[in-house]
């Protein structure tokens, strides 16, 4: 196995270093892992605000012993004081910080301090770009429901335009051989997302009754200043509620990065489906993201 600096996108884990972290993933999640990480500082650094992917890093992290610090960004000498990116980066290495895990609002920004850092590099969610780490917990849960993914139709619905963790996620399931549909209005997803792979389907109702999970996206409205359709026209084309249900397969899941919006991509009984899996998502995220640290502090060829 590779040594891997950082994990920017998923293309960063080659199908052994996937498998590892997959792996690890339900190791963790039988026993509890020793002290992994025991000496190395994490430090986390949330230029956007976040529930799920900060609490998680934090947990992993201290689950395996590291030492933890948490930036705020409006601390950062970056900030105020005219210290540049490159600068900052340089800094924290020469303290022995060994993981700087970013989320920033710039697509490319972990990668600018990447170059620059002498540790691993954990991409959170840079802009529109990517959210690795998010792709590898919904691969996970799929994979725990399905086994294999060839074959299986996953129907990415609404927002995809905006949504690092669609561009990651979609990355993956190509990669594991699912049957990508995209599922939105031309707004949110141009037909250049056709790609090997990947369908493109505009009618969500027709879609609904050959999905084996359908993945919900959050309209990302703080990434653009109009939206393509009114709020009741993406409503009534594209929110999954209890008439749509009712022609979903039984044994489908249905999926969601979080935040998730009642109301607009969802209604409250998508909640109480049997195949909502947010929460296994959500749990999820702290075991995949211990494995993400130890493979990469940690994992030898
Ligand atoms: C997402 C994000 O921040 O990219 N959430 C997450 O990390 N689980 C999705 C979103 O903000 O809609």
């Amino acid at each position: 196995m590779r040594i891997r600096r950082s994990l920017l996108d998923l293309d960063d884990l080659d199908a052994d270093e996937l498998a590892y972290v997959f792996g690890r993933t339900a190791a963790f999640e039988q026993n509890a892992p020793g002290r992994l990480l025991e000496g190395t500082a994490c430090v986390n650094v949330f230029f956007e605000q976040s529930t799920r992917t900060f609490t998680s890093f934090n947990l992993a992290e201290l689950r395996l012993g590291a030492d933890v610090v948490n930036l705020s960004p409006k601390d950062l000498s970056l900030a105020t004081k005219g210290e540049t990116l490159e600068d900052t980066a340089m800094t924290l290495g020469a303290m022995g910080v060994g993981v700087l895990v970013v989320r920033h609002p710039e697509a490319g920004f972990p990668k600018r301090i990447a170059l620059y850092f002498d540790g691993h590099v954990i991409n959170a969610g840079d802009g529109a770009h990517a959210h690795p780490t998010q792709a590898l917990l919904d691969l996970y849960t799929l994979i725990e429901e399905f086994g294999q993914l060839a074959e299986r139709t996953v129907a990415i619905v609404g927002d995809v335009a905006h949504s690092r963790v669609a561009h990651s996620t979609i990355r993956g399931l190509r990669r594991m051989g699912a049957n990508v549909v995209l599922v939105g209005p031309e707004g949110f997803l141009p037909a250049e997302y056709a790609i090997e792979g990947v369908t493109i389907e505009r009618d969500f109702d027709a879609i609904l009754p050959h999905a084996d999970a359908i993945v919900l996206l959050r309209i990302q409205r703080e990434r653009f200043a109009e939206m393509p359709l009114s709020n009741e026209e993406y409503v009534a084309a594209y929110r999954l509620d209890k008439r749509r249900l009712k022609n979903v397969r039984a044994d489908a899941v249905v999926m969601h990065p979080g935040p998730y919006n009642r109301g607009m991509e969802l209604d409250d009984s998508v909640l109480e489906f049997a195949g909502w899996r947010y929460l296994k998502q959500v749990h999820h995220g702290v075991a995949i993201r211990m494995a993400v640290l130890d493979l990469l502090v940690n994992a030898r060829r």
